[in-house]
């Protein structure tokens, strides 16, 4: 049996689209889905998919009693739309075994405060004709792991940062899942 524990700071459409992707694998169990707001909207999906959920202070994110609970809850670490610096702690104790997804194709449009929506704007207001996904291990900086696998989208005039946002989401549901599994096979 495979243990993924999922982190998610906001609303975990991720989250819920890998769920859903393992729920029928017998060798692959979500153990835990962990957040650091409280206000998160993947509790709620937590709660109605019945995934235990785990809500963390940044003191317990930066303690040794949580990486032990890692250790046991998980083979690898998933980082679904989480917003916080991963501490060499945590990325010591999970090296190759925790991989983040980010909406861009790195290393354009990647580091601190590139995320979410901010990552949309930029590539709409850069004119860029392609934007995309990255799936990548995690290190001690943002969003410089090593890249397991990029897919991408082209990007219209016509298009917004919504418009974009929604092609990369359907990147993401259609790849995260498949490249966590190839991962898993590599654990
Ligand atoms: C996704 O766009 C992902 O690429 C980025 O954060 C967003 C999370 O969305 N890291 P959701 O919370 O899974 O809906």
């Amino acid at each position: 049996m495979k243990k993924i524990a999922i982190f998610a700071s906001g609303s975990g459409s991720n989250a819920e689209n890998i769920y859903e992707y393992f729920k029928t694998n017998k060798e692959v169990k979500i153990t835990y889905i962990l957040t650091n707001r409280k206000d998160a909207k993947v509790i709620e999906r937590a709660q109605r998919l019945d995934i235990p959920f785990k809500y963390f202070t940044k003191e317990e994110f930066n303690s040794v009693e949580f990486v032990d609970f890692l250790k046991e809850q998980a083979d690898l670490i998933v980082l679904a739309g989480f917003l916080l610096k991963i501490p060499e702690s945590l990325t010591k104790a999970f090296e190759n075994k925790m991989v983040n997804i980010h909406p861009a194709l790195l290393p354009k449009y990647g580091g601190k405060g590139m995320y979410g929506d901010h990552v949309h704007k930029a590539v709409v207001a850069n004119n860029e004709t392609e934007t995309g996904i990255t799936i990548h291990y995690v290190n001690e900086n943002y969003d410089e792991g090593a890249i397991i696998f990029q897919a991408s989208t082209g990007v219209v005039p016509e298009d917004t940062y919504d418009t974009v946002a929604d092609k990369v989401h359907q990147l993401e549901y259609k790849h995260f899942p498949e490249v966590i599994e190839q991962v898993l096979d590599n654990i």
